[in-house]
């Protein structure tokens, strides 16, 4: 088969944060060093009543009444650049009401000050004492928020106008000092690893195909403790993936199914026992034209690019999991290839045999997610794992259901849909339990196969969700619908223009505290 010439740029994934050391300095001290160009500085509401409402810091050198002119009131998410001669430049940063200052607030706080402070590459922040917080959480947060709001995706660009972050100042008490590097450690790990997954969906399709994603993976997992198996396509064949097959037959380019594997180590290396064994099943097509049942070219069709964003945050996730000292297993696989239309292609009426037996009618190719994910989830239950979580840029119908900040969980589990819930809790990656109603599941029937690919014009997650409880037998299982959250269309707190990472912190955290 001819391959496709379009790597007019070679795909350079050295530059992936995660391996090299293109690290922020992060530093926690009593106060700030010499040096640090932008000083954000915590300014809560007028009358707050606690007090510390009109405690203006006096280095801002303005009184209330002159931050209230300038249009500053001190809620969550405002900034004012304080312009002066000399260096230091002080950013007053809204604290916010006592009450408002949960631990996301923080996390929102760092980040409005780091785009604030967008110009500068040395800042440090004093905001952390003013949240009645513990000092790791704290750290974690503000290293977290302003990472985050400082990613850009620049690599096919001849220049950019952008300051890169070089160091981050955070000040914290004497005594929480170790404390606070600890977290600050923490969010360093954990927003490296969901801009990593940035990159990833950001990257164009043609230059990061399955093949490529499966050498970064054995590059990432080699640097991360990681045991990475790649199957090729005469691999698949022999495993009987009908469904990833089936959705490549019109592509030119392999398909690969990625094997990550993450088993607890203590200090000298050596199997420690697990708390539990999560596995992980990602939709990793690299490209979504939506194959002979072809997409509009409109923009939705166009961001098609991150249709392995599942994928990648589970990819970018247990980059971080030896790090942070992760003590359950996980096992993931990673589904990928693109949906292409062609003459070989799926055809409508075709029938595909999956990995568990089960035939498939395909009735629409763009219904292609749940086939790749549903050989994932019979390669996850032969594992015998204690609960499969699933994450898929699957439908439409969930971004209709919920937009693009919230993304759907559905699960025949309530345990580990309860997790998944926590999880979101703490990483503020949104999600929003969907019902997995059974009497739907009549129109997945097929005159001729097992099961359709497709159902109704309803109740869309929910039908493909139905549609991969097929394919867990009783394993608890959880899937998150992830298409509206993939990106956003302007920078947004720590969601930063374009691919937003979503789930890779949400899945570090469900590893880090998965209970079987
Ligand atoms: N990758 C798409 C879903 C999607 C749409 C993700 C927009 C992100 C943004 C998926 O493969 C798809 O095409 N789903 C179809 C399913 C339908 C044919 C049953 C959809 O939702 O329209
Ligand atoms: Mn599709
Ligand atoms: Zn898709």
């Amino acid at each position: 088969m001819p391959s496709r010439p379009t790597k007019l740029i070679p795909p350079t994934f050295s530059r992936t944060p995660s391996l090299d050391a293109e690290a922020v300095e992060l530093s926690v001290a009593i106060e700030l060093p010499e040096g640090v160009e932008a000083i954000g500085l915590a300014v809560a509401p007028a009358a707050d009543g606690a007090g510390a409402g009109d405690d203006i810091p006096a280095a801002l050198g303005l009184d209330r009444a002159a931050l209230t002119r300038a249009g500053f009131t001190g809620e969550i998410g405002q900034t004012l650049v304080i312009p002066s001669q000399d260096a230091p430049t002080y950013i007053a940063v809204g604290a916010g009401a006592p009450e408002k200052r949960t631990p996301a607030a923080l996390r929102d706080i760092a980040a409005a000050f780091a785009r604030a402070a967008s110009s500068f590459a040395s800042i440090g922040l004093d905001v952390a004492r003013s949240f009645d917080l513990d000092p790791a959480s704290a750290g974690q947060l503000v290293v977290e928020g302003a990472l985050l709001a400082r990613y850009r995706y620049t690599e096919l660009k001849r220049e950019t106008k952008r300051t890169p972050l070089v160091a981050l100042h955070l000040v914290a008490g004497a005594e929480d000092l170790p404390e606070t590097a600890t977290g600050a450690h923490r969010g360093e790990v954990l927003a490296r690893a969901a801009n990593l997954a940035r990159d990833l969906a950001n990257t164009p399709p043609g230059h990061l195909t399955a093949t490529d994603l499966a050498e970064v993976a054995e590059t990432l997992g080699a640097a991360n403790g990681l045991d990475v198996e790649v199957f090729d396509k005469d691999a698949l064949i022999e495993l009987g993936l009908g469904g990833l097959l089936g959705v490549n037959a019109g592509s030119v380019e392999e398909p690969r199914m990625i094997k990550l594997r993450y088993t607890p180590k203590d200090d000298d290396g050596s199997p420690i026992e697990a708390a539990g064994h999560l596995a992980l099943v990602g939709k990793g097509i690299m490209y979504d034209s939506g194959g002979i049942s072809l997409k509009p070219s409109d923009p939705s069709h166009a961001a098609m690019k991150m249709d392995m964003t599942g994928a990648g945050a589970i990819l970018s996730a247990m980059t971080a999991l030896e790090e942070l000292r992760c003590t359950s297993s996980v096992t993931a696989f990673l589904m990928c290839t693109d949906n292409m239309p062609s003459g070989s292609a799926t055809m409508l009426g075709d029938v595909l045999t999956f990995r568990n037996g089960t035939t498939v009618e395909i009735k629409n190719t763009d219904a292609e997610g749940r086939l790749v994910l549903a050989d994932g989830l019979s390669l996850a239950v032969e594992e015998e794992p204690d609960a499969i979580v699933d994450i898929a840029t699957l439908t439409g119908a969930a971004i209709m259901a919920l937009g693009t900040k919230t993304a759907a969980v559905h699960g025949t589990d309530q345990g580990i849909v309860d997790q998944t819930l926590a999880s979101s809790k703490a990483t503020d990656e949104q999600l929003w339990q969907l019902p997995l109603e059974r009497s739907y599941r009549k129109q997945l029937d097929s005159d001729v196969a097992d099961l359709a690919n497709i159902g109704g014009r309803f109740a869309g997650s929910t039908l493909a969700a139905l549609f991969l409880a097929e394919f867990v037998g009783d394993i608890p299982w959880a899937h998150l619908d992830i298409a509206g959250t993939m990106l956003v269309e302007s920078d947004e707190s720590w969601r930063s223009k374009g691919a937003t990472g979503y789930g890779t912190r949400l899945l570090i955290d469900l590893a880090l505290n998965f209970r079987a």
